[in-house]
């Protein structure tokens, strides 16, 4: 018995893991790319990843790798990767002209009904989405990445979106294990990429006036705020660190305020500051051509502390259950 079938468009890192998310809850998957050996490779790496996520113990669902496995079909063909889908994932190139004219060929091919759902980083949904048929039908669905170790994902809808769109793709996202997090209007950046370069440009003045260098930056990130960061935010760190927020408000508005207002203007990296960037991080991370390496010692981390988090929450629900 099928749970349904999802279309998956692109094979790359982002299809990959979208495919992954899919069947680990069940759902059938036929993927498609442009180019019929990317499909093949991401089988046989989708096929890795299980084998070392199950020895990981961080499988997701309750199904064997090989059940997961079976649920993933291949097609040359576009039209037959959306037919009889109640979902489309769209995981091609981040270029907006690639974006839309796969999308206006899906527009013709799908019923009024199936949910149209975009892994744009940075496009707007209206800007994918404005000349389609079913637009009303059409959403983003933005990952972290790796979506599989950072689940929480940015779901955007353009101002046409339907209601019940927006309310079946972050039930589908919450089923196969993300935790989606809905913005009321598009932005740009969305949410995660304008906190991520707020704090980038912050670095960046303190590196340009000369007050730390940059593995220093690097240091009060890792060794100090993302130690919290890591598992709770902004806001709760600020809650936690007087007694409630209203309280947080009188005791600091004033010199946050005060700081902020020092902050200067953003300024495009480039030049000597990055050159200098540049230098810093070929000596903390390694050369370039040492990045693959360096890319696996991230991912090590990262897995490790995916376990950590999950095995913790595990922890606190059944101290909540005595
Ligand atoms: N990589 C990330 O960190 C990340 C995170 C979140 C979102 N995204 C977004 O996800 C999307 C995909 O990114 P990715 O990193 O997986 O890219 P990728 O380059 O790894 O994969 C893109 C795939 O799309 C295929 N493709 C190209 N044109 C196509 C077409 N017309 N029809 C079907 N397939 C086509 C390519 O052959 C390739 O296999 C982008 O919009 C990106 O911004 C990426
Ligand atoms: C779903 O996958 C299973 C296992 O491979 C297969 O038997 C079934 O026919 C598939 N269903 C659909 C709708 O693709
Ligand atoms: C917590 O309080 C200290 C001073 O006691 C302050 O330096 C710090 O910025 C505060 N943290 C937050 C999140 O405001
Ligand atoms: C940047 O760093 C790389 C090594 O990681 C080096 O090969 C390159 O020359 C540097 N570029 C500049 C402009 O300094």
């Amino acid at each position: 018995m099928s749970k349904g079938k999802i279309g998956v468009i692109g094979s790359g890192l982002i299809g990959r893991s979208y495919t992954m998310l899919f069947i680990s809850a069940g759902y059938n998957v036929t993927l498609f790319d442009i180019l019929a050996e990317q499909t093949h490779a991401a089988k046989k790496d989708i096929w890795d990843q299980l084998k070392a996520l199950e020895k990981q113990n961080l499988l997701r669902g309750t199904l064997t790798p090989e059940k997961q496995f079976e649920l993933i079909a291949t097609t040359e063909s576009l039209e037959e990767c959306v037919r009889g889908a109640f979902f489309v994932q769209e995981c091609v190139p981040e270029r907006l002209e690639i974006k839309r004219n796969v999308w206006a060929k899906v527009d013709k091919m799908v019923d009024p009904s199936v949910i149209m759902s975009s892994s744009t980083s940075a496009l707007l949904p209206s800007a994918i989405s404005e000349g389609l048929a079913n637009k009303n039908r059409f959403i983003v669905s933005h990952p972290t990445n790796p979506p599989f170790y950072a689940p929480a994902t940015e779901v955007v809808p353009a101002s046409w979106t339907d209601e019940d769109v927006k309310e079946k793709t972050i039930a589908l996202l919450k089923e196969v294990g993300q935790i989606p997090v809905v913005l009321n209007r598009e932005i740009k950046g969305f949410v995660l990429n304008r906190i991520q370069y707020a704090i980038m440009g912050e670095c960046y003045r303190l590196i340009r006036d000369g007050i730390v260098s940059p593995e220093d930056v690097d240091t009060i990130m890792s060794q100090g705020l993302g130690m919290r960061y890591a598992f709770m935010g902004p806001w709760e760190t600020a809650y936690l660190n007087a007694t409630g927020m209203m309280h947080y408000g009188e005791a600091y508005s004033d010199m946050i305020f005060n700081i902020q207002q020092d902050f200067g203007p953003p300024e495009r990296m480039e030049g000597p500051t990055l050159e200098y960037i540049n230098e810093s991080m070929r000596k903390l991370a390694g050369p370039e051509e040492d990045i693959q390496e360096r890319r696996r010692w991230r991912d090590r981390r990262l897995t490790a502390l995916a376990k950590l988090k999950k095995d913790m929450d595990k922890a606190d629900a059944e101290d909540s259950k005595q």
